[in-house]
């Protein structure tokens, strides 16, 4: 499928943050986007990068009603040789497939999804920033806009990219953040949408993080919806553990996110001398090895989190800090391989990297 290209008026140019030490994360976005819409008797068609701009919706879209959407996060790279790196964008090709088949939604070509990106990204490359700890961040997102009050899935959808310049996704930057494990409220249960990348999993988790926001919390640690006591996810994060050299993360048993860094992670730590293991973790046996120093670390995996130390963690108000508040040496480690190999700083031997043409 071609991609027409659609004029940018010079007033809808926006000017870019000259301090990149400010962007933060997900506030600005760049001049274009990626639409492409499917309907049921026509397929995909229509594939445009546009300006960025508002869309006009009918009121009664099924996304507005029922939350038929789904979306992905990846990240592009400007390396010092001003080659465009986007790391394992196939990865989220495969897993927004995934989401769309959970939520009723058409499957998009994987050469759409990941040619669509790299035009788009090329065509805004000035966009990228390049200090230390930024990269552009990729949204791409589907939503259903068939207007029809009745429960079904949308005959009418669109497949839309759009672009932030950003830095860290926590305001504590590469520090440790606090986490709250949630024993109130679940995010998902067996068969239900824990797995699928769709905004009513994010919706539904807003009310837990603004109570543990309230105590001083950055996120909630989410329990398994059955018996709120196996460690699942973190919601923008995978969480991992370190027994010693051993990291140790949740099993991907259908009700937490598939992360593409979580899979890095475990491929990268047996180079970096660890063991991996994916088991369940039950939260009272993981207090007792934090509090008898058995975990030594605790660290988040994200596309936007990337790896985040966290340093302390509180369940039913009793708070304990690991590695003594600060970054743990597998933490870094972890960190410093992953974003060396997407800044092009260290050698990709996995294959992970595809450059933007
Ligand atoms: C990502 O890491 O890309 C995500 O989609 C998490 C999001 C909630 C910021």
């Amino acid at each position: 499928m071609d991609f027409k290209i659609v004029p940018l008026p010079a007033d809808k140019m926006k000017t870019k943050i000259a301090d990149q030490s400010q962007l933060g994360f997900g506030k600005y976005f760049t001049d274009r986007m990626l639409l492409v819409e499917w309907q049921k008797e026509r397929g995909w068609y229509d594939a445009r990068i546009k300006p960025y701009e508002p869309f006009t919706l009918d009121p009664a879209c099924v996304v507005f009603h029922y939350a038929q959407e789904i979306f992905e996060g990846l990240k592009a790279y400007k390396w010092a040789d001003g080659r465009i790196a986007l790391f394992r964008p196939e990865m989220n090709a495969r897993r927004f497939n995934q989401s769309a088949e959970r939520m009723c939604l058409p499957e998009v070509p994987e050469e759409l999804f990941l040619k669509g990106i790299e035009q788009l990204v090329s065509l805004e490359q000035e966009w990228i920033p390049t200090a230390e700890g930024t990269s552009l961040y990729i949204r791409p997102t589907m939503i259903a806009v068939e207007p029809f009050l009745g429960v079904h899935p949308s005959s009418h959808n669109y497949f839309y990219v759009i672009l932030s310049p950003v830095g860290a996704y926590y305001s504590a930057g590469f520090n440790p953040i606090k986490i709250m494990v949630e024993d109130k409220y679940v995010r998902a249960v067996p068969g239900g949408t824990g797995e699928a990348k769709t905004g009513g999993n994010y919706a539904s988790s807003l009310k837990a993080g603004e109570e543990a926001q309230k105590k001083g919390y950055a996120q909630v640690l989410w329990l398994d919806g059955r018996e709120r006591r196996f460690i699942e996810e973190v919601g923008a994060m995978n969480m991992f553990f370190a027994y010693g050299d051993t990291i140790v993360t949740a099993p991907l048993a259908g009700s937490i996110l598939s992360g593409v860094t979580r899979d890095s992670v475990l491929k990268l730590a047996p180079t970096l001398g660890y063991k991996v293991e994916e088991r369940p973790i039950d939260v009272n046996e993981l207090f007792a090895d934090i509090k008898s120093g058995r975990v030594t670390e605790a660290f988040g995996s994200g596309t936007a989190a990337v790896i985040s130390p966290v340093g302390t963690l509180c369940y039913k108000n009793e708070a304990i800090q690991l590695t003594g508040g600060t970054v743990g040496e597998i933490t870094r480690k972890m960190y410093d391989t992953l974003t060396g190999i997407q800044t092009g700083k260290l050698q990709d031997d996995f294959g992970w990297v595809r450059f933007v043409a």
